[in-house]
């Protein structure tokens, strides 16, 4: 049920600073066909023979995955859509044929040294292919050069090298790619989602403007960035007069989110008419905040996020949530696992695997959740 969804959903689609506070957003091969030697395999002896009966395999792109070691490094093992994202991504790793006990996943608890220590102790271990989410992706310059001096294949998740680094890979022919989805396009669709109410459902002080606050998740991250900044575009684009009263940086965190709709509730009361959170963790902490301050999401004021997580279809349905974007952790996960293993059986990767976001409001929440559960 889920991979037919997923695989109707999953589609292969093809950054500047940025400033807390209002209008400071963010700115701006085929498979190796090695050749054989076939008369060399006749003429050895029967062990040389196997040996190079294997490697002819292995080449022709029938390694045993059961034999292969995957290294996994995750930002942050407590980020909820990371979770989802790793659980996913080790299912479908075992259920393609790597042994369970050949998948070590690093928690990189927020800190780029430790993660980077955690690189250097998978390169020490040999293993055949690293899958990483960044900590940093300034460091992803830092870590390509680690792991490719290193001859072992890399497959970036989630959290987007900039574009002169993924121009190197190519450049220079590297096995390294990134798998995943074009922020900006979920953050139009949180846009949308406001947008299509129309002003005047949206504009409860009738100053004629959206009225709305921004919840930012890690500033270094693209995702966060393009949120941001896509989500007012989305609004202006459909012509919307905005007025941001507040934008502070929740770093995906749902207590922290909490923490600054509560102030900004405080701060601008009845004012603030719609809540863009970067994601659903933090749009979960500012339903607490609103609800707590006695307001109600679509008589009041709206609220939107972006993963998908099962809490926040939940609140969809019971109409507090305006609307979410599903963050496909099936069809990245699937992807990355797929660009692994081709690369551990000797082929290689486009160097940029995407996929599409799906936008959330009521209509077709029930599908979505139907899907992940
Ligand atoms: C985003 C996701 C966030 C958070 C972040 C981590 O794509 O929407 O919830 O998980 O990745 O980098």
């Amino acid at each position: 049920m889920k991979k037919k969804l997923v695989g109707v959903i999953l589609s292969l689609t093809m950054v500047a600073s940025m400033l807390a506070g209002c209008g400071g957003a963010a700115a701006d091969t085929a498979a190796d066909t090695a050749a054989t030697d076939t008369a060399a395999t006749e003429e050895a002896a029967p062990a040389e023979a196997a040996d190079a009966a294997e490697a002819t395999a292995e080449a022709a792109g029938d390694a045993d995955l059961a034999d292969k070691k995957v290294g996994v490094c995750i930002y942050q093992f407590s980020d909820n859509f990371m979770t989802l994202f790793r659980t996913e991504l080790e299912n479908y790793l075992v259920a393609q044929g790597f042994s369970k006990d050949n998948i070590t996943i690093a928690d990189g608890a927020n800190d780029q040294a430790t993660q980077t220590n955690q690189i250097q102790n998978f390169i020490a271990d040999g293993v055949d292919v690293l899958i990483i989410n960044p900590v940093n992706s300034s460091s992803a310059n830092t870590i390509t050069d680690m792991v490719v001096d290193a001859g072992i294949p890399l497959v970036y998740i989630n959290r987007e090298p900039d574009a002169d680094e993924e121009q190197r890979w190519a450049d220079n022919n590297w096995n390294v790619c990134y798998v995943g989805c074009d922020a900006r396009q979920s953050g139009t669709m949180q846009g949308q989602i406001i947008a299509d109410l129309g002003i005047d459902k949206i504009d409860f002080n009738g100053n004629g403007k959206v009225d709305y606050i921004m919840i930012e998740g890690d500033p270094e991250n693209v995702d966060a960035q393009y949120r941001t900044e896509f989500s007012v575009k989305a609004l202006e684009d459909a012509g919307l007069e905005v007025n941001c009263l507040d934008d502070q940086v929740g770093m995906w965190d749902q207590a922290k989110g909490n923490e600054l709709v509560a102030n900004s509730l405080a701060s601008y009361g009845d004012d603030i008419e719609v809540v863009f959170c970067n994601n659903d963790a933090m749009a979960l902490g500012a339903l607490q905040a609103i609800q707590s301050a006695g307001r109600t999401v679509g008589t009041d004021i709206y609220l939107v996020g972006v993963d998908a997580l099962t809490e926040a279809l939940e609140d969809v349905i019971a109409g507090t949530m305006t609307g979410t974007v599903f963050n496909d952790h099936f069809s990245q996960s699937h992807s990355a696992a797929d660009a692994a293993i081709a690369y551990v059986k000797g082929g290689t990767n486009e160097h940029y695997i995407g996929c599409d976001y799906v936008k959330v409001t009521a209509s077709n929440v029930q599908e979505i959740l139907d899907m992940v559960k």
